[in-house]
């Protein structure tokens, strides 16, 4: 299986290049450092520090109350822990809400080690997609369940079932990659439509229970060691720990199965 040259540190254009050539990234969040040593000298492509956190870390129902600074500060701990895995940070709930409030945010979390930035959504996003791709701040767009979303959602729902939804979600897929993203989050969609976003855009797909035909796929770490975070455990996610006996093991087995196609087969999918 072809992978990214074990000692090569990654790159944002090498995203567009791992698409070309078919080659499926692996991505995790992580939060602390020896995790980000672990998932680094593993096999993991990317490290995404996600606003979960508040979540899974923080013990917090919802991702609304992480800060700027809180990310930063995982930021930080984290880079020091990663020598070949490209690191994502979250821009979180309302750090950008416009263009000069998500520009000083992005500065902040590019200072602390992040290597892209990571937001939700379309629609007033756009213009703010484009200030950063503007100004060389490398921009991962966020789509379908977007939990930042949540008070409007309702709860943590699958999106994009019915036609008209499936369309528009299309039609910001294509809309985040031309304001000038250069990778998309797709989060609880059914597979069918992933796989239709992924084949029509250039830049590369991360599903998140959003199938096996996106160009990569990511897990909240938590989930993936199959601890138990107080919140419910969607369908997509799967315990690899059981699987691979140790932390590094795990982190090897997702890899493994990210990077065949195994993972995620139908019964992790929507
Ligand atoms: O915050 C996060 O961990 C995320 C992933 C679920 C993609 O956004």
């Amino acid at each position: 299986m072809s992978t990214h040259a074990d000692s090569k540190p990654w790159t944002v254009p090498a995203l567009a290049d791992a698409k070309r050539e078919g080659r499926k990234l692996v991505m995790l969040t992580a939060y602390d450092n020896s995790f980000a040593r672990v998932l680094d000298a593993n096999g993991v492509d990317l490290v995404l520090i996600g606003d979960s956190l508040g979540m899974v870390v923080q013990g917090h129902d919802s991702t609304l109350p992480v800060t700027v600074e809180q990310i930063a500060y995982h930021t930080a701990v984290v880079a020091r822990g990663l020598n070949r895995a490209l690191l994502v940070a979250d821009l979180p709930f309302q750090s950008d809400a416009t263009p000069e409030r998500a520009l000083q945010a992005s500065v902040t979390l590019l200072q602390a080690g992040a290597e892209m930035v990571k937001l939700e959504g379309a629609g007033h996003k756009l213009e703010v997609i484009r200030f950063l791709a503007e100004r060389d701040i490398p921009v991962c767009a966020h789509l379908g369940l977007t939990p930042q979303s949540v008070l409007k959602f309702g709860g943590y729902k699958v999106q994009g079932r019915d036609e008209a939804a499936a369309a528009r979600l299309q039609a910001d897929a294509k809309a985040v990659a031309d304001a000038g993203a250069q990778l998309l989050v797709l989060e609880c969609v059914p597979s069918s439509l992933a796989a239709a976003i992924t084949a029509a855009i250039a830049i590369p797909t991360i599903g998140i229970g959003a199938g096996p035909g996106c160009d990569g796929q990511v897990l909240v770490l938590h989930d993936f060691l199959g601890l138990d975070t107080g919140h419910r455990r969607p369908k997509f996610v799967k315990d690899f720990l059981a699987e691979g006996g140790s932390v590094a093991g795990a982190v090897r087995a997702y890899a493994d199965a990210v990077r065949s196609g195994a993972f995620p087969d139908a019964a992790h999918s929507y």
